[in-house]
């Protein structure tokens, strides 16, 4: 099976998509998911992470490219905090630990398919991205920036740890010591400083966010698309692989490619 044969039909409807608060538009190779509860800064709820993963699930085969953005003044103040104060409804107390672990995987699910290699996926951060939000940036393959993004790993200071993903990904950009001080207090990281700690690809100002993104994805549509599914699924195993086994994978995929350009059976 390949990972376009994965991706069945159904995709989420309006109803499902409004009450995730997200909204989702697919134009031919590039579908936009828009976190959009901007009353609330798209504040998330379980709802909002099982959309998210209900659309991975669901995209056409002709997607190549999808960008995550947030409606209004940012793109996400993390989880909703009203669900905390709200009774809770939901939440696991931890007690069945076995449960809760499930509970968690599932919620994950919502941000795992963004590595996916038939897809390149792109944040597009302005203002606040925090907690779950700076979770969701870090779970694209790039983040391109606006000049006013902050991003804030605030589940410590809520007696939490991040557990939507981003802990590896903020590691493997940062460093161990960086993304312990930057999860440890808390603090705010702003769009200047995150360039400089690679957390953004590329830093604009405000008003050239939609258009930083838009040649972005031209670029990235460009390309040939077999060659960039796998030469995403190459890059991202790299960091894990020896040397020996990276070169081994550079030979496995150059010789589909080959086989694919040049029609070799072998
Ligand atoms: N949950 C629920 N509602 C939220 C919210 C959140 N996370 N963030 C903002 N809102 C609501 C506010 O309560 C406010 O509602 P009212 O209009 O009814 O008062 C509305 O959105 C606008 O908020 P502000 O007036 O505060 O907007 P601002 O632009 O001045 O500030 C902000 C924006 C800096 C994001 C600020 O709202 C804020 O600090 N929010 C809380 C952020 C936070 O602590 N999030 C949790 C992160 S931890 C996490 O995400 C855990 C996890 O995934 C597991």
């Amino acid at each position: 099976m390949t990972d376009m044969d994965a991706r069945p039909a159904t995709a989420p409807g309006e109803a499902e998509l409004a009450e995730a608060g997200l909204a989702l538009e697919i134009d031919g190779a590039v579908a936009t998911v828009t976190l959009n509860r901007p009353e609330r800064r798209n504040a998330m709820t379980f709802a909002t992470w099982r959309g998210l993963a209900a659309i991975g699930r669901s995209l056409p085969a002709d997607v190549r490219v999808v960008v995550l953005r947030g409606a209004g003044p940012c793109f996400s103040a993390g989880i909703d905090l009203s669900m905390f104060s709200g009774g809770g409804e939901g939440f696991s107390d931890g007690s069945d630990a076995a449960a809760t672990e499930r509970f968690i995987a599932e919620l994950q699910e919502g941000y795992t398919w963004l590595r996916r290699p038939d897809i390149v996926t792109v944040a597009a951060v302005h203002g606040h991205a925090i907690g779950g939000g700076f979770q969701l940036a870090l779970a694209c393959d790039m983040r391109v920036v606006a000049d006013d993004a902050k991003f804030c790993m605030k589940e410590p200071a809520l007696g939490l740890v991040p557990d939507l993903t981003g802990t590896k990904p903020l590691v493997e950009i940062v460093g161990i010591g960086r993304a312990l001080e930057l999860c440890l207090t808390a603090r705010t990281v702003a769009a200047d400083e995150a360039a400089r700690l690679g957390l953004a690809e590329i830093v604009v100002p405000a008003g050239g966010l939609d258009a930083a993104v838009a040649d972005l994805v031209a670029a990235l549509l460009a390309v040939n698309p077999g060659a960039a599914v796998a030469t995403k699924r190459l890059l991202w195993q790299a960091p894990e692989n020896t040397l020996d086994e990276q070169c081994a994978a550079e030979r496995r995929e150059q010789t589909g490619r080959l086989r694919e350009m040049f029609g070799g059976n072998g």
